[in-house]
């Protein structure tokens, strides 16, 4: 049968590239995000996924094809830093990078990992600068929630496993640091799980025991696979507000789109992206 030819959309000579590198990468859901917004919006764009171990010569490669921006992901975030020709403060201060823009053939690093982390909180909670947020963890992602929560001027709260390495965070932003003994103590009105507990196929695993749980009126988990951890479960069942993981996905991907296009994203498309991808039968 015959196509209308004004339905697909094609590349040509003049589109633009973007793309995210990691290793591995053939689950990521960036693609997909990306994408749907440029179709959305009708942009002659389009976004790959690149699995890369070598980093510094995929790099020299996006400079020479003009690849014009980047998301980076596991395990690259960090060791990327030193290849490019500028980071901005934030992505400094967490010590990642997620985001790259090429601007003139200069290589910009950026994170927007904890806009996506604030915006998914602000939507449930509002202002942040009254709460009071404990935040379980305190590898690479925490570090992207917590520099979000001390730039809105929320009180942080960090309880890890390795008490040590949540001790070191908390020193760098003003934050006080717990075991996960000490939780029955701890006040505060929102959870941020930033820990792969929980994730497949660690399904039946939260590090909150569920009658900890009625004193919190938010939880928020990062986790989005599966989309309800036992954590989100436990906490719905408590009463309290949930998120899941993937509010912040969307938040992070809408702020690096915007930063490549200098155009509003389009959010609604953005989300039902997702929503068909991990929710197939709502
Ligand atoms: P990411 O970049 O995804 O944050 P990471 O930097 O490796 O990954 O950090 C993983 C976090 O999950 C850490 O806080 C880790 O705790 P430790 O610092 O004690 O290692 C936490 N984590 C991973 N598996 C865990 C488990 N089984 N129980 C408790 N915490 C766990």
């Amino acid at each position: 049968m015959k196509q209308d030819k004004m339905d697909i959309w094609m590349p040509d000579a003049a589109t633009s590239l973007y793309g995210i590198i990691g290793h591995p990468v053939g689950h990521s859901l960036s693609p997909l995000l990306h994408n749907r917004a440029f179709r959305a919006l009708g942009l002659n764009c389009v976004y790959l996924a690149f699995d890369v171990t070598d980093l510094e010569g995929a790099l020299s490669g996006i400079k020479a094809l003009g690849i014009k921006g980047l998301s980076v992901t596991i395990p690259h975030k960090q060791s990327i830093m030193r290849f490019l020709d500028e980071i901005d403060h934030v992505a400094k201060r967490i010590g990642a990078v997620n985001t790259v823009l090429n601007k003139d053939g200069r290589l910009i690093g950026t994170n927007t990992d904890w806009i996506g982390a604030v915006k998914a909180l602000e939507e449930e909670a509002g202002r942040l600068d009254t709460k009071k947020v404990l935040v379980l963890g305190a590898g690479g992602s925490a570090r992207a929630v917590v520099a979000g929560l001390a730039e809105r001027g929320a009180r942080v709260l960090i309880a890890n496993r390795t008490l040590e390495k949540a001790k070191d965070l908390a020193e760098q932003f003003d934050a006080r640091w717990y075991s996960f003994d000490e939780l029955p103590d701890v006040e505060a009105s929102i959870v941020v799980n930033t820990t792969s507990v929980g994730m497949a196929p660690d399904l039946e695993r939260s590090l909150i025991p569920s009658d900890l749980l009625p004193k919190y009126a938010i939880i928020m988990d990062i986790v989005y696979s599966p989309l309800k951890t036992k954590l989100l479960r436990d906490a719905e069942r408590a009463g309290c507000k949930t998120i899941n993981g993937l509010r912040m996905l969307l938040y992070q991907a809408v702020a690096q789109f915007e930063l490549w296009t200098g155009k509003p994203a389009p959010v609604k498309e953005m989300e039902h992206a997702l929503r068909e991808a991990m929710e197939p039968d709502k």
